[in-house]
C-alpha cells in the first residue's frame, strides 16, 4: 500500500515537471530501479500461459535524452522480450507518423491527450484468438499511454486475456494507468509490469536485458 502511495506520489511528481517545463523533459528521474506497480499476488503462474504476443507502440527519431534513434526505446525492450519468449512481435502503427522532432511531438500528443483522441492505426491483431499473453509496450507520454494505445485496447476483443505492461520513459517508474487496464481493455486480466529508463536501452542494452530477465523470472518465465 505504502508502495502504491509512493508510486502514485512519484507519477504526479513526474507530470507535474513534465508539465511545468513545457515542451522540456522531466528535470528529475524515479529513485526506484524497478518501481513496478501493480500487484502479482494473485497472478495466475506463467505456465498456465498458452501463446504469446509482444505488441508494442514505439518511436524513433529525435528523443527525450537520446538525441534522433533509429529505433524507439520500446522497440528494444519488445524484441529482447520476443526473442527470450520466442513470442511473436505486433507493432502499433499510427496512420499518421508522429513528428520525428522531439519538441513537434510533444506538442501532437499534449493536444491528442487533451482531445482525448483515438489515432488511427494501421492494423489490428488479426489472430488475436490464439493469443492467451500480451506484453504490452509503451512509451509514457505526458504521464499516460500514448492515445494510440487506447485506440489499440479499446477495439479488440481482450476478454480473458492476461495483459503484461512494459514501458520506457526519463526514468525507470510506471504511472499506475497500467492498473486501469483491465477497464479499457475489458475484461483482461493485468499482470506486474516493469519500467525502464528509456536513454538505457540505447546505452546498455545488456544492463536492461538483465532486468528484463529477472523481471520475466520473476512471472514465471
Ligand atoms: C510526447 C512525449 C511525451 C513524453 N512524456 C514523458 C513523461 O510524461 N514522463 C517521462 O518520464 N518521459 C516522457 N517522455 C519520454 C519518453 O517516455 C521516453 O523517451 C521513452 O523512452 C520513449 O520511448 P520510445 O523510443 O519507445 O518512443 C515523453 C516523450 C515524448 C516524445
Amino acid at each position: 500500500m505504502l508502495k502504491k502511495i509512493l508510486v502514485m506520489a512519484l507519477s504526479l511528481l513526474m507530470m507535474v515537471l513534465f508539465t511545468a517545463c513545457g515542451q522540456n523533459p522531466p528535470a528529475t528521474e524515479k529513485p526506484a530501479e524497478n518501481p513496478a506497480t501493480t500487484e502479482n499476488a494473485e497472478n495466475p503462474p506463467a505456465e498456465s500461459s498458452g501463446k504469446i504476443l509482444v505488441a508494442f507502440f514505439s518511436r524513433a527519431g529525435d528523443n527525450y535524452e537520446t538525441g534522433v534513434i533509429e529505433k524507439g526505446n520500446t522497440k528494444i525492450v519488445a524484441e529482447m522480450i520476443s526473442e527470450k519468449l520466442g513470442a511473436d512481435l505486433f507493432e502499433i502503427t499510427p496512420i499518421n507518423d508522429y513528428p520525428a522532432d522531439y519538441r513537434t511531438c510533444t506538442e501532437v500528443a499534449k493536444a491528442e491527450q487533451e482531445s482525448n483522441a483515438r489515432p488511427e492505426i494501421i492494423s489490428y491483431v488479426e489472430n488475436l484468438q490464439d493469443y492467451d499473453t500480451i506484453f504490452l509496450g509503451y512509451p509514457i507520454w505526458w504521464s499516460d499511454f500514448p492515445m494510440v494505445v487506447y485506440t489499440f485496447l479499446e477495439n479488440q476483443d481482450f476478454n480473458g486475456k492476461t495483459i503484461i505492461p512494459f514501458c520506457t520513459s526519463a526514468g525507470t517508474y510506471m504511472t499506475n494507468k497500467e492498473n486501469q487496464i483491465p477497464e479499457i481493455a475489458k475484461g483482461s486480466i493485468v499482470r506486474e509490469g516493469i519500467g525502464i529508463k528509456g536513454k538505457e536501452c540505447q546505452e546498455n542494452p545488456n544492463a536492461v536485458l538483465e532486468k528484463i530477465n529477472a523481471w520475466l523470472a520473476g512471472l514465471g518465465y
